[in-house]
């Protein structure tokens, strides 16, 4: 496909976000910075826009062929994905299959608790609020989602689950829990953003080695060894 960079139109504290030739797609542009705690801890793991930017194209794809709908269009570069442009709804939904981080800390139970039943949450996506939860009453209170855009947002995140959840399984990872963001475009919703050991916890399936962010919000060491570990087992050949 025919399709220019052109203008940065967004900074994040992950990526970058570019215009295109085309007004209906744009570019991700994945960075090596890392940030905790709503940017309170900042640094950098070296290879990490390589391995987001490879892994979430591959589960993207995966996720198409079940058909789940994904922006993603295609791979331009190690550090660059095309996408298609979506109006961003200012939800994270994250799914939760053993309990972990937040989860523990806000009931008490121990991190490492399997979950029956999979845990849909919803957070604000506000960095100045440092992402509060949400309650399908604040969605609608606050005009983020039509009720059937919360429940096909549900609906669709925990299909991704079942498909993410057994295929991670093969490659020795247990998918412990995972943010989504969603997005319009026209009339239709897809998946955004990225799908990568920044957005997921992912354990070894023996050891339950952390191979994920968490050795970075933590202090663990082995940060991008970790990384370079779920890319050689999601992606294949190393980064
Ligand atoms: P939590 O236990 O801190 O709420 O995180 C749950 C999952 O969401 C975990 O896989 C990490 C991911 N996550 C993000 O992708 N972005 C964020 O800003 C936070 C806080 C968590
Ligand atoms: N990226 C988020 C931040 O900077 C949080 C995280 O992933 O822990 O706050």
């Amino acid at each position: 496909m025919n399709v220019e960079r052109r203008e940065k139109l967004y900074e994040g504290k992950a990526k970058i976000v570019y215009a295109t030739s085309r007004p209906d797609m744009v570019v991700q542009y994945f960075k090596d910075d890392a940030t905790a705690f709503n940017a309170l801890k900042r640094g950098t793991i070296v290879g990490k826009g390589v391995v987001n930017n490879r892994m979430s194209a591959a589960l993207f794809t995966r996720l198409g062929r079940a058909g789940v709908p994904t922006h993603y269009l295609g791979t331009l570069s190690d550090r660059e994905m095309l996408c298609r442009r979506l109006e961003i709804i200012k939800i994270e939904a994250i799914v939760r299959n053993v309990v972990a981080g937040s989860l523990a800390k806000r009931t008490g139970l121990e991190e490492g608790t399997p979950i029956k039943q999979p845990v849909v949450e919803l957070y604000l996506k506000s960095d100045p609020l440092g992402d509060p939860m949400l309650n399908d009453d604040h969605v609608r209170m606050l005009g983020l989602a039509t009720p059937a855009e919360l429940l096909w947002l549900r609906r669709t995140a925990l299909r991704i689950n079942t498909v993410l959840r057994p295929f991670l399984k093969t490659r020795g990872l247990l998918l412990v829990d995972f943010k989504l963001e969603f997005g319009r475009s026209g009339r239709k919703l897809y998946l955004g953003d990225e799908i990568s050991p920044d957005t997921c916890r992912l354990w070894d399936v023996k050891t339950r080695e952390k191979l994920d962010k968490d050795r970075f919000r933590r202090d663990l060491g082995g940060v991008e060894e970790a990384y370079q570990e779920v890319f050689r087992r999601v992606v294949g050949t190393p980064a």
